[in-house]
């Protein structure tokens, strides 16, 4: 993983303040030449301050200097309103006013707009930004699904990807909701899993939820990693905890990592937080059914089963049409 990502993201801030800082002073310059009265009621206010220090310092009263610093406040407040600028109008300028472009809120804590920017950059890193440029809902192709009716399912693929694609659409419907719902893809290979999780990572990505995605085979290396290496760095804590907070974790591919007693209990520790929190999932394997069930133990995967809502994909292997 990328070792720059924190100073990337300084940078990004930096970036942001500073083209902030610009405009605003293209906003002063702007209103200095049109409304020179604000120019001095700044220098007022300005003075009053210094003048309001002294008598502070003095021991005497500061109410006087005050009451004219609010007074003056005002009345420039009410030159910008009248002139059709706004009364903000020569405020500091935030993109996020939360956290005021810096990345963290008061408390210490990870603003959401950070939270988003990390989100994106791991995506970025395990190259899926392109993935997702061309694996998303608007080049969801439903004709690529046969329409043969299959003997064991009793419908075609492609009345079962549009049945899947309704089951979807009301997933991402309430996905803002803590109903527990969380989606098990699963079926053989080439049936457009990994499509369709991208297709819903893209989309939630779009809304600004943090979504995560993982082949099993990198989370468990995450796990790994996160386990051996003494002093972990600050990228590989994260992609860690993100394991456990983001909005959506999707893990593609579930049953193909080579699976010990250390990552089973981590995957279900990641599994039983998500769900304590709320957070919801997307898991997709190859494995069918009673396989998982050998494959996991049988807490991971009773677990599994009572909140996932299992999709079964089935037909001919996309990669392989004529
Ligand atoms: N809805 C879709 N529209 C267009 N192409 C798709 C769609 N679903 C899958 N494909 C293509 O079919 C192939 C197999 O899909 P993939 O999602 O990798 O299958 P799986 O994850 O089930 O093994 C990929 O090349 C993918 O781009
Ligand atoms: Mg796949
Ligand atoms: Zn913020």
């Amino acid at each position: 993983m990328d070792k720059n990502l924190f100073s990337k993201i300084d940078r990004h801030y930096d970036r942001v303040r500073t083209e902030n800082q610009k405009r605003l002073e293209e906003r002063r310059a702007q209103v200095y030449r049109d409304l020179p009265m604000i120019k001095e009621l700044e220098d007022g206010i300005r003075d009053k301050g210094f003048q309001g220090v002294f008598q502070g310092i003095q021991g005497a009263s500061t109410q006087g200097a005050i009451g004219d610093i609010e007074a003056m406040g005002a009345m420039k407040r009410e030159i910008l309103s009248q002139a059709g600028l706004g009364p903000d109008y020569l405020d500091p300028i935030y993109t996020c006013p939360f956290c005021k472009d810096t990345g963290y809120l008061e408390d210490g804590s990870r603003c959401d707009c950070l939270k988003q920017l990390l989100a994106k950059d791991l995506y970025e890193m395990s190259n899926l930004d392109r993935v997702l440029a061309r694996e998303n809902f608007d080049h969801f192709n439903l004709d690529v699904f046969s329409k043969t009716i299959s003997p064991d399912e009793g419908i075609s693929p492609y009345e079962n990807m549009t049945s899947i694609l309704r089951k979807v659409q009301v997933f991402l419907k309430n996905f803002p909701k803590d109903n527990g719902e969380n989606l098990l893809f699963y079926g053989g290979t080439g049936l457009g899993k990994t499509f369709l999780s991208n297709c819903i990572a893209k989309d939630l990505l779009d809304q600004n939820y943090t979504v995560i995605y993982q082949t099993a085979f990198s989370l468990v290396d995450i796990l790994e990693r996160k386990k051996f290496q003494k002093d972990s760095s600050k990228d590989l804590n994260l992609a860690y905890k993100l394991l456990f907070t983001s909005d959506l974790l999707i893990i593609d591919d579930l049953g193909t990592e080579v699976t010990n007693q250390f990552t089973n209990a981590e995957l279900f520790n990641i599994i039983n937080t998500r769900m304590l929190g709320g957070k919801k999932l997307l898991i997709s394997t190859n494995l069918a059914l009673h396989e998982i069930q050998n494959v996991y133990s049988d807490r991971i995967f009773s677990r599994m089963m009572q909140s996932f809502i299992p999709i079964h994909f089935f037909g001919e292997d996309l990669r392989f049409r004529t």
